[in-house]
């Protein structure tokens, strides 16, 4: 599968350099690897199945991309990105706003970007849980839990395929309009983090 990736910090990079073992990866980034050394870390951690273009270039041959951007960089990124009709885009960004509020008033990122992106498939997922769970979700034997939604089945499939691969046990939510469940219980999981807890825990959905 053809992956492009927007963000290479700490959630895009965790999940690049993973997914790179067994797809093809592109970084869209705003600077090159000669002139950006972390990227060329991430690069050569990643593997041959991993480079990296400029935005402008990057988004042609996606099967899948993933937002992994601030919040507040989205719109920017989508108007570079383009319609993207057709892929998967998968929204891992949170809306945080002032003291652990989600940022928008009514609806969610996701649906603003699926607004952004009429002709896109779009998935909220991998926001959630912090990045190191997604680096390694085994919890002494049990795979964290990874919620997704979005209102196309088929794509739903597909982002829960890409989970599954990292370890991670998906939760198909439904539609779209659960993603701003899904991004209030991000806010829960960074208030228990910066609550005591640290950040080696992860939700998990248990079922009988
Ligand atoms: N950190 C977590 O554990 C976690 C967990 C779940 C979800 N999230 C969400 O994931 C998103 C990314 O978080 P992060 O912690 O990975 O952030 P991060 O480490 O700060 O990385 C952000 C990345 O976004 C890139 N970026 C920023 N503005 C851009 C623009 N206009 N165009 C292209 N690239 C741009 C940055 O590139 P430059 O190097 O060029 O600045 C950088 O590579 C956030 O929305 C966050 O809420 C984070």
């Amino acid at each position: 599968m053809k992956l492009t990736i927007v963000g290479t910090g700490n959630i895009g990079g965790t999940l690049g350099r993973r997914w790179a073992a067994r797809h093809d990866v592109l970084f869209a980034t705003r600077r090159t690897p000669a002139e950006d050394p972390e990227l060329a870390s991430l690069l050569a951690a990643a593997g041959p199945r991993a480079a990296s273009a400029p935005l402008a270039t990057a988004f042609a041959d996606a099967e899948v991309v993933l937002l992994a951007t601030p919040w507040s960089a989205v719109r920017e990124v989508l108007a570079a990105a383009g319609a993207l009709a057709g892929k998967i885009v998968i929204d891992a960004t949170n809306p945080v706003g002032p003291g652990l509020t989600h940022a928008l008033p009514t609806g969610s990122g996701a649906a603003t970007v699926a607004a952004l992106v009429p002709a896109a498939r779009v998935v909220k997922a991998f926001n959630t849980a912090g990045f190191e769970v997604y680096a390694d979700p085994d919890f002494g034997g049990e795979a964290a839990s990874l919620f997704l939604c979005g209102d196309d089945a088929g794509a739903r499939r597909v982002v829960g395929e890409l989970a599954a691969e990292l370890g991670l046990a998906p939760v198909d939510c439904g539609g779209l309009a659960q993603a701003r469940r899904l991004e209030e219980l991000a806010l829960l999981w960074i208030s228990l983090a910066v609550g005591g807890a640290g950040r080696g825990h992860a939700f998990r959905l248990l079922s009988r």
